[in-house]
């Protein structure tokens, strides 16, 4: 690990600016805020009027469909106007973009003066000082530890990290922030990038997380995500193992552990992979007040010759079984998924079985992507790609079933009253505080008073898929 070191060159002038753009998961947004960390301790700040007047724009970017990668490579593209009007402007590429492509991105779009994967993230003041001498492009891809030695296998991990202050990326103190609890995935779904660009399973120390957490509560969060591709199996690595024990193992003791820290008021995590959850952890969103009332739980896919086709490793049953689980614990609680379309070989039968599934389980809201074929992974080189038209056929069949099912799940909603948590007011009409409640629902209510951080019940009085709105009560 590289550490913080101060820049000499710049210390004792202004500092400089950098302006961040994220795309992609809530990784990426934890590991924006990384940067910043390391950046502030080399002589930077945000820049608070965006990426003209900035010194650095960091571009950290998402590779996980064709759709993703198009939108990074064309605001490369117009960045090219700025860098030309000033050419001490720095342009650094992070994210699974970089990861994926490496040098060869910087073939493309030579405007890059820095390209770094999300495994090299530490090296980043280093990188941007040997651009600075050098004038040179500098490239840090890669992960240097797969898996930890033998040696940190059957003992706790101990904390060897110095950058513990994490600011939000935003420069405000937020109400909501994200942790990040273990890196990569050692799953390879066949359709899936994320193994190549975040690597192999590396769980970050206990007490480091906790550490995060209670700084973030003491600068204002009052809730916090713990995030991971793949959270179910934190720690696994660190007890060398690669199923989750019994009695719900390292991620329930970390929840457990977590939810005692004084102030915080709400705990999620994401993403849960279907594969290793465990009857303890549904238990503990009963047990635990403090656990939201939501869960995201991807399926990707209703079908059990598809699933198969997927690699995802549980069945249309073992799902469902989970769903039991947890509503059994807790019936109201609110479950997400993410679904894909048009996988390769993807009949109409199996489609029909995706749509079947969501009308049997009925959940809060879902994400739905058309799949999208990507360079290296299994799936790609599969028999049977589905046609554009087909997939978007699907797609719009399945959004207006869900329609339907969050439309009455709204409707179903009005005249309750619910706790929400307030988490920022809106900048475009101020007076307007949004919120969500504990089933993860956003929520809008009209107040002239700072709701700013507090949970106050709210009695709601409509809604669509989007927002509900309601009226404190009192
Ligand atoms: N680790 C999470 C998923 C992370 S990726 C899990 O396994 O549950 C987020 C979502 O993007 C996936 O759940 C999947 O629905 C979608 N996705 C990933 N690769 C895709 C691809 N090649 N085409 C379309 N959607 C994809
Ligand atoms: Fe991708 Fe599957 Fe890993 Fe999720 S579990 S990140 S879908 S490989
Ligand atoms: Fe995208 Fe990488 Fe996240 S591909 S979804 S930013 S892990």
């Amino acid at each position: 690990m590289t550490g913080i070191q101060i820049d000499t060159i710049t210390a004792a002038s202004r500092k400089r600016k950098v302006h961040i753009e994220t795309w992609g998961c809530q990784m990426n947004i934890a590991d924006s805020e990384r940067m910043l960390a390391l950046l502030e301790a080399n002589n930077y700040e945000l820049s608070r009027d965006g990426a003209e007047t900035a010194d650095l724009i960091l571009l950290n970017t998402c590779h996980i469909r064709e759709k993703a990668r198009h939108k990074v490579l064309s605001r490369l593209g117009a960045l090219n106007e700025l860098k030309a009007k000033n050419p001490d402007l720095r342009i650094a590429v992070a994210g699974c973009v970089a990861q994926a492509d490496g040098k060869k991105l910087i073939e493309q779009a030579p405007q890059i003066d820095v390209l770094i994967g999300p495994g090299k993230i530490d090296e980043l003041p280093g990188l941007l000082r040997e651009n600075m001498a050098t004038g040179q492009s500098v490239v840090a891809t890669g992960f240097d530890r797969h898996a930890r030695d033998e040696n940190d296998v059957g003992r706790e991990a101990v904390s060897d990290d110095p950058v513990l202050h994490i600011p939000s990326v935003s420069g405000k103190p937020e109400v909501t922030r994200f942790v990040n609890i273990i890196q990569g995935c050692n799953n390879f779904c066949t359709f899936c990038v994320v193994p190549f660009t975040r690597g192999r399973e590396i769980s970050r120390a206990k007490d480091e997380i906790l550490r995060e957490v209670e700084y973030m509560v003491r600068n204002g969060a009052r809730e916090i995500t713990l995030l991971g591709q793949n959270v179910n199996s934190y720690g696994l690595d660190l007890m060398g193992r690669d199923d989750v024990p019994e009695d719900g193992g390292p991620f329930v003791d970390l929840l457990s552990s977590v939810a005692q820290l004084k102030g915080l008021e709400r705990l999620r995590f994401t993403t849960s992979n279907p594969h290793d959850f465990t009857r303890p952890l549904a238990r503990l969103f009963a047990s635990q007040p403090k656990m939201g009332r939501h869960i995201h739980l991807p399926v990707q896919s209703g079908s059990n010759t598809v699933l198969d086709r997927m690699r995802r490793k549980v069945t249309v049953e073992q799902y469902l079984e989970r769903i039991n689980w947890l509503r059994e614990e807790v019936p109201a609680i609110a479950i997400s998924t993410d679904l894909i379309v048009g996988f390769p070989g993807e009949t109409e039968e199996e489609f029909e079985d995706t749509l079947r599934l969501m009308s049997a389980v009925r959940f809060a809201f879902i994400f739905a992507f058309k799949y999208s074929s990507r360079r290296g992974t299994a799936a790609a080189r599969f028999a049977g790609q589905i046609s554009e038209s087909v997939k978007v056929e699907r797609l719009n069949r399945l959004n207006a079933i869900q329609d339907v099912i969050t439309a009455e799940m709204v409707a179903n909603e009005v005249g309750r009253t619910k706790d929400v948590l307030f988490i920022y007011e809106s900048r475009k009409y101020p007076g307007i505080w949004v919120g969500r409640t504990k089933e993860y629902r956003s929520v809008r209510v009209n107040s002239s008073a700072n709701l700013l951080g507090m949970t106050l019940p709210v009695r709601l009085t409509s809604g669509n898929k989007v927002a509900m709105l309601g009226e404190l009560v009192n």
